[in-house]
């Protein structure tokens, strides 16, 4: 009975013949899809199948993840069918240093999306995930097989939360959804392709320093953390800062009380808001 459902209700299903349609303005992103109704993680499979050896641009996408990995050992909550968990392979050919730029450059796509898609201020929370209205909307782990010199693959998996009405109780002041923020249903795969037509065209600009010095203007103005007091968290301690914005190499720029600039990269610290999460 199709037509007695809302549009509102009409099952929301990732599909590679609407994402392939939607990016047919896309040069390499996602000409091979691999999509499972339910994976431990998409990063996992993408970097199995990597191994076995796909494409560059090769996306993993999942309905529902058994085993579904945030940063620094955390764990990913997606509620099945109505968030985007996906993992796209990436085979540049740069130097190990320079990949951690490349998950800035997924978060500058997703924003980009967001804001294009939902007409929502979608801000980005250094080093990668996206907020909106102070919560998190979108988490990027950014994974990499590496010899010393050289780079094998990087996967960088995205968490977005989309048509998602609720979070359970340890993750609901710190969690949002598109549904939430705007009250209205979104098509996963028109924003996987969107995320993907942005993201080749910002990677393209990464290729041409192998660094964020193209990109880092425009990541500075969607940056939530601009100008404001920030707790940088590092292993032992924590000390208050203002957030000055993203050098060329992906770190941010932070000024001391005693007014000195220092250089703090994603690997070793995190950075909170001094009275919550942004
Ligand atoms: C974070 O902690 O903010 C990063 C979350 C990344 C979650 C995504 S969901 C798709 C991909 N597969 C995973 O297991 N993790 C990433």
């Amino acid at each position: 009975m199709l037509n007695k459902l809302s549009e509102n209700e009409i099952k929301d299903i990732i599909s590679t013949t609407t994402i392939k349609n939607e990016i047919s303005n896309c040069k390499w992103f996602a000409k091979d899809i691999y999509v499972y109704d339910e994976i431990d993680s998409t990063n996992n499979e993408c970097k199995r199948l990597a191994e076995r050896g796909i494409k560059h641009g090769a996306l993993v996408i999942a309905n529902n993840q058994t085993n579904g990995k945030g940063r620094r050992g955390r764990s990913w909550y997606l509620e099945q069918e109505t968030g985007i968990a996906m993992t796209l392979l990436l085979r540049p050919d740069i130097k190990p240093y320079n990949a951690s730029s490349l998950t800035l450059v997924a978060a500058m796509a997703i924003s980009k999306a967001i804001r294009d898609i939902a007409g929502i201020e979608a801000l980005i929370k250094w080093p990668n995930d996206i907020v909106v209205n102070g919560k998190k909307l979108t988490g990027i782990l950014t994974e990499m097989s590496a010899d010393v010199d050289k780079v094998n693959y990087i996967v960088i998996g995205i968490g977005i939360n989309v048509n998602t009405k609720r979070f359970d109780e340890d993750i609901v002041d710190k969690a949002t959804s598109l549904k939430l923020e705007t009250n209205k249903n979104y098509n996963r795969n028109t924003i996987i392709a969107s995320f993907g037509y942005h993201f080749e065209k910002y990677y393209e600009k990464y290729l041409k320093t192998n660094d964020m010095t193209l990109l880092m203007e425009e990541y500075n103005k969607y940056l939530v953390n601009i100008e404001r007091e920030v707790t940088v968290l590092t292993r032992d301690s924590s000390y208050k800062a203002i957030a000055k914005g993203i050098n060329n190499t992906g770190e941010l720029v932070v000024r001391m009380d005693d007014n000195t600039e220092k250089t703090v990269s994603a690997g070793e610290v995190s950075v909170r808001g001094v009275y919550g999460y942004v």
